[in-house]
C-alpha cells in the first residue's frame, strides 16, 4: 500500500494491521450503520459559497475554547480502548494532541488513567464521563479529573443503554485479557466480558451506567464541580437550549458516530438548529463525520466553535502510533489551510454561515 496522503488512507490502512474483530469495534455503527454512512455523506452534499480577492498570504486557524487558545479547531473525540490500537494507548494520543495544537478528551473507560494521561501529556485535556448508577464512583471521576489539571467534563447523554452493533454481537467483543476500563480498576468495574448474546461494552453499560439519567443528574453534576460541563449526544434544539437553562457552557452535537440509534439524523444536519437555540449562550462543538479539512470549515460555518475529531485518530494510533495520529492531525489542518485560502476566509472568523449555499 502506499503511504496515506488523507484520512480515509489511514483507514484502510488501519484495516491491515489490527485484527478483525477490533478493527470492527472501532469502525461499528449501531443496525444497519445508515447513520455512520449518513454522517460523512451530508457533508459531501453541501456546498460551499467562496470569497474571492481577500488577501490571504496570512492564514490563522487558531481557536479560544474557555480562555484557553489552542493552534487548530480540533478537540479528540473520547474514544475507548486505545491500547487496543496502541501499546501506550490514550497516552500516546494524548501526546500527539499536544503536539497538533488541539485538545485531548479522555474517555471515561479509558485503558490508561485520568492520571496516567494527565503525566504523559502536558497539552489541554477534557474528561469524557459515563455517569454511573453509583453516585460516588462518578462524583469520584470528576474529582479525580479536577484533581488532575482536566479543564472541562462532557457529560455523554445518549447511552441510557448501548446501541446495538451487530458487529460487536457477532464477535462476541470483550475486553481481552490484560486490558482493563483502568479508572474504574478501584471500584471493581475494570473488566468487560461478553455473555456471548450481548458484548461487553453493551452487558458493562446496562449494569452499571444510569438508565434513569434526567435533567436533574445535569444539574447535580453542575453542582459538584468548578469546571465547564458540556453535554455530549444533543441532536436538537429544545435540548439544547435546555441543557443549558440547566448550567451546561457547552454543547457537543453528537450521534456518537452512528454507534447508538440508528437512522439518528447527521450531527451536520442537526448542528445549525441546536447553534441557533444556544445563541451564544454556551459553546457549540460538532461531533461526527469529520474526515477532511473541507468537512472542518463547512462546520466551523454552521455555528461550530471547534469539531471533534474521531475514528481517524484511532487509524493514525494503529498505523503509526504517535507519528500516525500526529499525521492525522497535521494532514487534517493542511486540508483546513488550503480550503481556508480557496475560500477567502484566513481566520476563523471570517468562516461564516453564508459561505454554505
Ligand atoms: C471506538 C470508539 C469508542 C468510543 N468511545 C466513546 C466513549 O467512551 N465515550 C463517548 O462519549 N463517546 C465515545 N465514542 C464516540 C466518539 O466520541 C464520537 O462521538 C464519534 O467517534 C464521532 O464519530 P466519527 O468517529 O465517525 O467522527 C466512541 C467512538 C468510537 C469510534
Amino acid at each position: 500500500m502506499n503511504d496515506p496522503i488523507n484520512l480515509l488512507d489511514y483507514e484502510a490502512h488501519a484495516r491491515q494491521v489490527l485484527p478483525q474483530s477490533w478493527f470492527e469495534y472501532f469502525a461499528a455503527g449501531s443496525g444497519a450503520e445508515i447513520t455512520v454512512r449518513e454522517n460523512c455523506t451530508a457533508f459531501d452534499s453541501l456546498r460551499l459559497r467562496p470569497h474571492v480577492l481577500v488577501p490571504v498570504g496570512q492564514r490563522d486557524q487558531s481557536i479560544t475554547l474557555f480562555g484557553r487558545k489552542q493552534a487548530t479547531p480540533f478537540i479528540i473525540a473520547p474514544m475507548a480502548f486505545q491500547k487496543l490500537a496502541h501499546p501506550d494507548g490514550e497516552c500516546v494520543t494524548a501526546r500527539a494532541s499536544t503536539q497538533a495544537g488541539a485538545t485531548f478528551v479522555a474517555s471515561t473507560v479509558a485503558t490508561c488513567s485520568i492520571e496516567e494521561i494527565a503525566d504523559a501529556a502536558p497539552g489541554p485535556k477534557w474528561f469524557q464521563l459515563y455517569v454511573f448508577k453509583d453516585r460516588g464512583v462518578t462524583r469520584l471521576l470528576v474529582e479525580r479529573a479536577e484533581a488532575a489539571g482536566y479543564e472541562a467534563i462532557q457529560v455523554t447523554v445518549d447511552v441510557p443503554v448501548m446501541g446495538r452493533r451487530e458487529a460487536d454481537v457477532r464477535n462476541c467483543f470483550s475486553l481481552p485479557e490484560g486490558f482493563s476500563a483502568k479508572n474504574l480498576e478501584s471500584a471493581g468495574h475494570g473488566s468487560m466480558n461478553s455473555d456471548r448474546v450481548e458484548s461487553g461494552p453493551s452487558l458493562y453499560t446496562k449494569y452499571l451506567f444510569d438508565v434513569d439519567l434526567s435533567w436533574n443528574e445535569i444539574s447535580w453534576l453542575c453542582s459538584i464541580t468548578k469546571l465547564p460541563v458540556l453535554l455530549k449526544g444533543i441532536l436538537r434544539g429544545d435540548d439544547a437550549s435546555r441543557a443549558i437553562d440547566h448550567g451546561a457552557a457547552g454543547i457537543v452535537v453528537s450521534n456518537h458516530g452512528g454507534r447508538q440509534l440508528d437512522t439518528a439524523l447527521p450531527t451536520i444536519r442537526a448542528l445549525p438548529e441546536v447553534v441557533d437555540a444556544v445563541a451564544g449562550r454556551g459553546i457549540v462543538i460538532h461531533d461526527g463525520g469529520i474526515r477532511r479539512g473541507i468537512d472542518v470549515i463547512k462546520a466551523l460555518a454552521l455555528g461550530a466553535a471547534a469539531v471533534h475529531v474521531g475514528r481517524p485518530v484511532i487509524w493514525g494510533l494503529a498505523v503509526a502510533g504517535e507519528a500516525g495520529v500526529t499525521r492525522v492531525l497535521n494532514l487534517l489542518r493542511d486540508e483546513l489551510d488550503n480550503v481556508m485560502a480557496l475560500c477567502g476566509t484566513p481566520t476563523v472568523k471570517h468562516i461564516t454561515r453564508d459561505l454554505i449555499a
